[in-house]
């Protein structure tokens, strides 16, 4: 695939600093580089414009929306022109609240493309909170519930057609935390979460299995990737750590069973904080499991 990299340089969703310096610090982990390393065709499209963060507390349990709307309008218009060009876009965050932007545009292309829509939510977050159910205010807690048509107005309608996908295209992995309204809306819409009780009595293999299954060659799958998914000793670099995440093998095996379908499409990678960061370890970590979601093995070569 040809890959077109867009960073979004903005922590306006999230509940710590630092996100913004996200797209910055994966191209000094060379992710370009290690792409072209394997063969593929990379642009750099580089940074996204977008309001500063003002930093304030929720209004009718929102920070920053007017802002956190402008961020994902960018977003989804440079997403859906790189989908239109025949690209593949990976979306440098950010936090994760521009996922909104990112796979509303994805739900428009294939709309547009007769393409059936798979989104893999790797995360220890669930992400499915409302402003009445959240704890924070946080939009990097809501994207989900927003694409799944629970949320303001002005975020719903930003891809043309509410909801913008169906929770049934959905699998999260990882997932350790959820609030505890969050959860009762989890349930009420039964999203397909594989928690990390699941994985630890099941396997990342056969979790992997389950949520890669019906697949098939009209698919387009997109991964959204959350760097806090990982156990937070090997992936200190986000705001929002929670304990008992998947290991590095774990989370390789995960990548690579994604990379076997040969169907990953569009991809975004979310949270990283550098900010809280050991000498950009998580960033170069991201970029060693981005390397398996397209293709890096050791033995095969294709
Ligand atoms: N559930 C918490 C909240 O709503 C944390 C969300 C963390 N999300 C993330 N994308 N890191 O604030
Ligand atoms: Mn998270
Ligand atoms: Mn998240
Ligand atoms: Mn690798």
């Amino acid at each position: 695939p040809l890959i077109s990299l867009i960073g979004a340089p903005t922590d306006i969703g999230a509940g710590a600093r630092g996100a913004s310096m996200g797209p910055e610090a994966l191209r000094v982990a060379n992710l370009q580089s290690t792409l072209e390393a394997h063969g593929l065709e990379v642009v750099d499209r580089g940074n996204l414009a977008g309001p500063r963060n003002p930093w304030l507390p929720p209004t009718e349990g929102y920070r920053h929306l007017a802002e956190v709307v402008a961020w994902n309008t960018a977003v989804h218009e440079a997403v859906h022109a790189e989908l239109g060009l025949g690209r593949l876009p990976i979306l440098l965050g950010g936090d994760h609240c521009l996922a909104i932007g990112s796979i509303s545009a994805v739900a428009r292309h294939c709309r547009e493309a007769g393409k059936k829509l798979r989104v893999l939510w790797l995360d220890a977050h669930a992400d499915f909170n409302t402003n009445v159910l959240t704890p924070t205010g946080n939009v990097h807690g809501m994207p989900v519930a927003c694409l799944c048509g629970r949320g303001p107005q002005a975020l719903i309608e930003i891809g043309g057609q509410v909801p913008a996908i169906n929770p049934k295209w959905v699998r999260q992995i990882g997932i350790r935390s959820v609030d505890a309204g969050e959860r009762r809306l989890v349930h009420e819409v039964d999203l397909e979460v594989f928690d990390m009780r699941y994985i630890d009595e099941m396997g990342m293999r056969h979790t992997m299995e389950l949520a890669l299954a019906t697949l098939d060659a009209n698919t387009h799958l997109h991964v959204s990737f959350d760097v806090d998914f990982l156990d937070p000793p090997i992936a200190p670099g986000v705001g929002t750590t929670v304990n008992g995440g998947p290991t590095y093998r774990e989370a390789q095996l995960c990548m690579e069973m994604i990379a076997d379908t040969g169907r990953l499409a569009s991809l975004d990678v979310m949270e990283l904080n550098p900010a809280f960061d050991v000498r950009n370890a998580t960033a170069v970590l991201a970029v060693d499991l981005v390397e398996s979601l397209f293709g890096k093995s050791t033995l095969m070569r294709k």
